[in-house]
């Protein structure tokens, strides 16, 4: 039987690692310039970190997590997500202690076992950013604001910062009767998952994908109207703010997010570029999280953003973002005497940082002279006996094809400064 990769998982290679690497590392920059600094957990977890938090009646703990065998005594699962994996170590480390507010991002693998679809996987990856120990709505902003501040550094425009509050334990116990009341008439026109879920999460109802589902949500009372005087100020000063820092939100009601763990703010970045799944990214304010599993009780608010949805939008913008991949020089010795000068050589620029390929063995010049355009280096340095007694090695441009004479005895300071002062 041919082997092949697990389905919804992908191997990434050649160009395509390329301009993820970018990508990465360029959000890395991003991140840092908002002061936030990297956390990474394990891939797996117990599986209590999320049933314990997530919920039970959330797609990712009924149904979508990747059971991993251990002895009897613990349940690990592949990490779902992150939130709940980084709240466990800040927990377990007692970084909420200072009291102060903590900035953390991570870019990490989660796992869910949903239907394989463009843009959705079932081993993904996620650009994630925490922030703890503030619940004022400015730190919603700031969260917002990043996540605008980042697609736009990819020149992605292309999307709608939808927003809402899905209010906290004081009001939407109130609004949630109301709900139910509302959807009860309509309860056979539910989908299964929607009925299922009907008394604990009527909330689910109102962002279901199911057109049945979406038509009775239009009319349903609004958690928005149903704040109290608390969230109704959290969410009135965070739209001030994002006014203020220029980002140009839409007011959702239906946005409540597949998650438990979320109070007052919720949001999502949509992008029609995407299709289905058109999220690129989600996320919300999750006070209260850590007193699910531990006698902590501290806020906290973050984002998910999807890499693969990332990528598939700057492909579909054909403004791929790309790293120079390309070796700066290509070595061609011709001859046994060459090849001890260049091999070396070769080894002491990669060190220095100075990209440079070569092809081992003797080959011939036609052979040589191929593989330096394959290689697609910006300079090819080809020498032979005649160069070696010259004392002079000639350096190609290759774009357009001029030469110039560079003295053996400097070669290699001479082609590292070249390459530094890019
Ligand atoms: P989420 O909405 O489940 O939130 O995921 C965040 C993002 O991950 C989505 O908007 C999407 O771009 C991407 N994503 C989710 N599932 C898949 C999939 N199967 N394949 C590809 N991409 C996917 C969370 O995970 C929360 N932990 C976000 C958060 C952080 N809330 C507060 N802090």
């Amino acid at each position: 039987m041919e082997l092949k990769a697990v389905r919804g998982m992908h191997d990434l290679f050649g160009p395509e690692l390329e301009r993820w690497l970018a990508v990465e590392t360029k959000a890395r920059g991003i991140f840092q310039s908002f002061g936030y600094g990297e956390m990474r957990t394990p891939v797996l977890e117990r599986l209590e970190v999320f049933s314990q938090t997530v919920g039970d009646d959330t797609d990712i703990v009924e149904k979508q997590m990747y059971l991993v065998a251990g002895d009897d005594s613990e349940k690990l699962v592949l990490r779902p997500e992150g939130t709940a994996a980084f709240m466990r170590a800040v927990v377990e480390h007692q970084l909420h202690q200072t009291g102060k507010p903590q900035r953390f991002y991570y870019y990490l693998s989660m796992f869910r076992h949903e239907r394989p679809q463009k843009g959705r996987l079932r081993q993904f990856h996620q650009f994630g950013a925490e922030l703890i120990n503030d619940d004022s709505p400015e730190a919603d902003a700031e969260l917002i604001t990043l996540l605008d501040a980042f697609l736009k550094s990819f020149g992605i425009v292309e999307y709608e910062v939808r927003i809402n509050s899905v209010g906290c334990a004081n009001c939407r116990p109130a609004y949630k009767e109301k709900l139910i009341a509302y959807l009860r008439p309509h309860f056979d026109s539910l989908c299964a998952d929607c009925q299922k879920r009907f008394e604990r999460s009527p909330m689910r109802v109102l962002d279901c994908k199911k057109e049945s589902c979406q038509k009775i949500a239009a009319d349903a009372p609004r958690m928005v109207d149903h704040l109290c005087a608390e969230c109704q100020t959290h969410h009135t000063i965070l739209k001030k703010r994002l006014n203020a820092s220029g980002v140009t939100f839409l007011d959702d009601p239906n946005i409540v997010r597949g998650l438990d763990y979320y109070i007052r703010t919720a949001f999502e970045f949509t992008s029609n570029l995407l299709g289905a799944q058109s999220a690129l990214a989600g996320g919300g304010r999750y006070d209260g999280l850590s007193s699910r599993f531990s006698n902590t009780n501290f806020p906290g608010v973050g984002f998910g953003l999807g890499m693969e949805r990332i990528m598939l939008v700057l492909e579909q913008k054909q403004t791929l973002v790309t790293a120079p991949s390309n070796p700066r020089y290509y070595f061609a010795p011709l001859g046994p005497e060459a090849f001890e000068l260049l091999y070396p050589l070769s080894l002491n620029l990669k060190r220095r940082g100075v990209a440079v390929e070569m092809t081992y063995g003797q080959k011939k010049l036609k052979d040589l002279l191929k593989l330096a355009d394959r290689s697609g280096a910006q300079f090819t340095l080809m020498v032979g006996d005649r160069e070696l007694q010259e004392g002079q090695a000639p350096l190609k441009d290759m774009a357009n094809r001029t030469q110039e004479n560079i003295p053996i005895a400097q070669l290699e300071e001479e082609l590292f400064r070249r390459a530094s002062c890019v």
